[in-house]
């Protein structure tokens, strides 16, 4: 099968190419998926996970990006509750061989059903942005309606997501990023803009809640417009900022089926959308990986355009009506 490689690390992204490598096996409650849409983030290189197993020994070559939609053609031993020919969505392990490549194989749990009216590109746009704010924002930091949130980068990929599921469920929204972004972050659902070069974020009050996915100054300066026993939660790694008498919590996003049910539902009936960029071929993906420009909203790699069933599972059935 084609897939992209990262086969060493002081390299980075010179050493990212596309090549043959072998199909995936299914292992024990895995199942193989036939890529159609994979999702990846820009700064895979710098993860640890990318370059090492759970106990720290080298796995280069490795296959990078962890949002996928697609097609399961096997079933691992003991695999229940997927079948083949099902379309599936979800996130992959960090340190496992993941979805720039035509198939992945991937644990069943980490995949929910894709209805059969969710766009492939959809369904894996809205994987990681997806489960990243509803995790940020419901369990982390426990946002219900009648609270205030601050989201940062809310014309972005997370915070634009973020905004609307917030605002949906009866938060009042206030979005921030660069004066440029203001009527993206409002056309995502936020009801008030702070441009963070021009705008004091001091102004804006207190929130209940601060969504951070910038980090540094601005996840400090933050803590200060969370009202007492309030919330920081922050996507971009351990912080030392902290509202007064609350609560501060860094967290990586982890696969959910019942969470990413939840939010493809909201896609299907319209009350959540995407928020993706630039969509390119597999053959393509290095340099969509390798963007110097900044590239507003998510990229979606198509590694199979809609070209009917995938060959082993036209076999499959033409064996079982025989
Ligand atoms: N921990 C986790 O589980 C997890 C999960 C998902 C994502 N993340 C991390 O979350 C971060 C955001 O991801 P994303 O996909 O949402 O990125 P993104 O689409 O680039 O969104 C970031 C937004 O913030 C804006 N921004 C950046 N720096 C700014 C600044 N100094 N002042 C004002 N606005 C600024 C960007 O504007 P411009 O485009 O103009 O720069 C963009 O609109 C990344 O670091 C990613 O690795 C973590």
């Amino acid at each position: 099968m084609k897939a992209i490689v990262a086969t060493d690390q002081a390299a980075g992204m010179a050493g990212v190419k596309l090549v043959e490598r072998p199909e995936p096996q299914a292992a024990i409650n895995d199942v193989v998926v036939q890529i159609h849409a994979s999702g990846f983030t820009g700064d895979e290189l710098t993860w640890p996970s990318t370059w090492t197993d759970r106990v720290g020994r080298d796995r280069t070559p490795s296959i990078p990006g962890h949002e996928l939609a697609g097609v399961v053609t096997a079933l691992g031993y003991g695999t229940n509750g997927l079948s083949i020919g099902q379309r599936v969505f979800g996130l992959t392990d960090w340190y496992r061989d993941g979805t720039l490549a035509e198939y992945v194989a991937v644990e069943a749990r980490n995949l929910t059903p894709l209805p059969g009216d969710v766009d492939f590109g959809v369904g894996a746009a809205l994987v990681m942005p997806g489960l990243t704010a509803w995790q940020g924002l419901f369990e982390h930091g426990r946002l219900h309606a009648g609270q205030s949130v601050l989201v940062h980068g809310a014309a972005g990929v997370v915070g634009s997501m973020a905004s609307q599921l917030a605002r949906e469920a009866g938060a009042y929204v206030i979005g921030t990023g660069r004066a440029a972004a203001r009527q993206t972050a409002l056309d995502f659902g936020a009801q008030e803009f702070v441009d963070l070069d021009n705008d004091a974020l001091e102004d804006i009050g207190e929130v209940d809640l601060v969504f951070d996915v910038l980090g540094g100054d601005i996840a400090k300066r933050s803590a200060s417009v969370i009202r007492a026993g309030g919330t920081l939660v922050t996507v971009t790694g351990p912080t030392e900022a902290r509202p007064s008498g609350g609560r501060t919590i860094d967290f990586v996003v982890e696969p959910d089926r019942a969470q990413l049910s939840e939010l493809v539902q909201r896609v299907r009936v319209g009350r959540l959308r995407t928020n993706i960029g630039e969509v390119a071929a597999l053959d393509d993906a290095v340099a969509a990986f390798n963007r110097t420009e900044r590239i507003k909203g998510k990229t979606i790699i198509r590694v199979h355009p809609a070209r009917g069933l995938p060959k082993s599972i036209q076999e499959t059935r033409k064996a079982a009506s025989a």
